[in-house]
């Protein structure tokens, strides 16, 4: 599986996986948004077909003031190619990125307290923490955890 940086071409494919996966959907102009303001932060994982398996849609928050922060606004891998290793890697190059690009001293996101295998990602895998919860954030009324990676941990 071929992990890259997303270009224009792949917005569609990467909007169709969020549509599969995910109940959190954004117009194409927010996928738009991200690839032309932060064309470094979201990557795309292909398999040898050329289909979009897997994603990041990554930004830098433009509310920030003191520091410089990333932001995770969505990744998924479809289902048949998960527990390969994909997610791990998105994340990486996104949080390489981040750091070494636009000068990140952490990344937050944001995940609904019972998805237990992203959780899993972001704690086990990446070493974020839960820095906050936040209440009814989902539509659907589900409590959202904030969760903070900084950057001197390892990337
Ligand atoms: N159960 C428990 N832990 C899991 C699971 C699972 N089902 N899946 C992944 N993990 C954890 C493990 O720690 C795993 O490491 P290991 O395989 O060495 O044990 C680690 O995550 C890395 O796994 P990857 O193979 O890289 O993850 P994958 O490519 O399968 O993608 C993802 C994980 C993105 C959460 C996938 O399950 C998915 O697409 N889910 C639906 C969409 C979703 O929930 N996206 C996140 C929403 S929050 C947001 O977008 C900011």
């Amino acid at each position: 599986m071929d992990i890259r940086q997303a270009t224009v071409d792949d917005l569609l494919g990467m909007q169709n996986a969020n549509i599969l996966n995910l109940p959190e959907n954004y117009t194409f102009k927010y996928y738009l948004y991200h690839a032309l303001t932060w064309p470094e932060l979201s990557y795309v994982a292909v398999s040898p077909k050329g289909e979009i398996v897997g994603y990041i849609l990554a930004k830098m928050d433009e509310e920030a003031v003191d520091t410089p922060s990333g932001h995770v606004t969505s990744i998924s891998v479809l289902r048949p190619y998960r527990r390969l290793g994909l997610a791990n890697k998105l994340m990486r190059q996104s949080q390489k990125s981040m750091a070494t690009l636009y000068n990140a001293a952490h990344i937050t996101l944001h995940v609904r307290k019972s998805n237990r295998a992203a959780i899993s990602l972001y704690r086990d895998s990446l070493g974020f923490e839960v820095t906050g919860v936040e209440k009814g954030y989902y539509a659907d009324g589900e409590d959202a955890y904030q969760m903070t990676l900084k950057f001197e941990k390892e990337v």
